[in-house]
């Protein structure tokens, strides 16, 4: 891990913008500039079976072409590690982009597992959970102002300041998604550390040691997963997890997904349905409290929340990379691409392409091609729960400020520093007079 590093800085000082966004946590807190960077320097930069990508054209086929599938797991660790690592999994050691999470499989498994469980996450479904996501949100406000109006509560962030990631944020998708997930309330603290643990795991950046600390982690939450699934086989509810188990046990037997397929569509659901969706609202409040024009111009017509929230997904996108393997030798934008090579898609770089969109940089609420961004990803992986995300992020914004529509973030924020999640660790704010 420790040459790994040197041999990161060693590459960051010679202009790498790969290894600048891994070892620099400056390039990682703002990688605005190393995304235009790469993109100024051609459609796919690099050369050999590693190369990246910021430009929005080359993003978007890549993920649309068959030509392209998903990187195979854990290949960031050189060999024989990989091998070695490999060797020493069980059943348990499967991270959120290893096989059989759906982000790391290609048809025809990713199309039999997506299909078990996006024929259940349809449309209707997730305008049904409008009423319970304002109903939830209200609550947790109400906790918030109960907070405001302690004495003598421990305030790391100082005086009057409540840290909004931890009593909101974070709060609202994980009571979302346990509910999907029929995970019973008193399991929801248990829910949001393994989400934590996860995340973890989708950066790159780990070293083997951490890896293997998070994967541990992540053993206890697949066990308790199994528990959870038989649990709901015995009693199911009205809940999507049961509905997928109960479609998954009416298939042919030789059709079936196997136990751990099953255990991990439930997790990738989890993990993905609450770490991203918690940076996007909290993505959202940091950049309205930057622009306070654009605040008000929500406030003043509130239909605009819906595409203030496709603005905070473009310009400040809560998932910033992915990445894609040439199955066949290939070419995108005229650039030769041998089968075998990966390359790293960066879409927050993609995001703010200006082919795209006018003045990237600039956050406008009411920007008319906010809606072209790839926040969600497209093509054969493009996000499941994108609508959910959605619906989440308008609600919580929208009775957030209509509550507290002098809301304030103060003190110091503090980034999460993974990598390819982009979002706050703690967001200390000031409610303000409610209105
Ligand atoms: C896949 C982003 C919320 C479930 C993805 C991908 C992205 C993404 C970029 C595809 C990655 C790739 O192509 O390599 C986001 C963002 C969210 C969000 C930015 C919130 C702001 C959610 C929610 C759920 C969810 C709320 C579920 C309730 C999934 C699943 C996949 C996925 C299951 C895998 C799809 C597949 O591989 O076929 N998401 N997501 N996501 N997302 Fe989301």
């Amino acid at each position: 891990h420790g040459i790994i590093r040197a041999l990161n800085a060693r590459e960051a000082r010679r202009g790498n913008p790969i290894a600048r966004l891994m070892s620099d946590p400056t390039a990682r807190a703002e990688p605005w500039s190393t995304y235009s960077g790469v993109r100024e320097q051609g459609p796919v930069l690099g050369e050999g079976s590693f190369r990246v990508t910021a430009s929005h054209a080359v993003a978007a086929e890549i993920l649309r072409s068959d030509a392209f599938g998903v990187p195979a797991a854990n290949a960031h660790f050189p060999e024989p590690l990989h091998s070695i690592f490999l060797a020493t999994l069980s059943e348990y050691d499967v991270g959120p982009v290893d096989p059989p999470s759906l982000l790391a499989l290609d048809a025809p498994d990713h199309t039999r597992l997506r299909r078990l469980v996006a024929r259940h996450f349809t449309a209707r479904r997730v305008a049904q959970l409008e009423a319970d996501v304002v109903a939830t949100t209200k609550a947790l406000l109400d906790g918030l102002d109960g907070l405001d109006g302690l004495d003598g509560l421990d305030r790391p962030h100082g005086d009057g300041a409540v840290d909004l990631v931890e009593h909101f944020s974070a709060r609202l998708p994980v009571a979302v998604i346990s509910r999907l997930l029929g995970v019973p309330d008193h399991r929801r603290d248990e829910v949001l550390a393994w989400g934590n643990e996860g995340a973890k795991q989708l950066d790159g950046g780990l070293g083997y040691r951490e890896f293997l600390g998070t994967t541990r982690a992540v053993t206890d939450m697949h066990r308790a997963m199994d528990e959870h699934i038989a649990d709901l086989r015995a009693h199911p509810g009205d809940d999507l997890l049961s509905s997928v188990i109960r479609s998954a046990d009416a298939l042919p037997a030789d059709e079936q997904p196997t136990a751990v397929e099953l255990r991990m569509i439930a997790l990738l659901v989890l993990g993905a349905g609450f770490e991203t969706t918690v940076n996007l609202i909290s993505n959202a409040v940091a950049r309205l409290d930057e622009h306070p024009e654009e605040k008000a111009r929500c406030l003043a017509d509130e239909s605009l929340w819906d595409n203030a929230v496709e603005e905070v997904l473009r310009h400040d996108s809560p998932v910033q990379l992915t990445g894609r393997t040439a199955v066949r030798d290939t070419t995108v934008e005229g650039v030769a691409i041998p089968a075998g090579t990966t390359v790293l898609i960066m879409l927050g770089g993609a995001n703010r392409d200006p082919a795209v969109f006018a003045d990237p940089d600039r956050f406008d609420v009411g920007r008319a091609e906010a809606g072209e961004h790839l926040a969600f990803s497209l093509g054969a992986h493009f996000c499941l729960g994108a609508q959910l995300a959605r619906l989440e992020a308008r609600v919580a914004l929208r009775e957030l400020y209509s509550r507290h529509p002098d809301l304030r973030v103060v003190g110091t924020p503090v980034r999460k520093q993974t990598q390819v999640l982009r979002g706050y660790e703690h967001l200390p704010v000031e409610l303000g007079p409610r209105a």
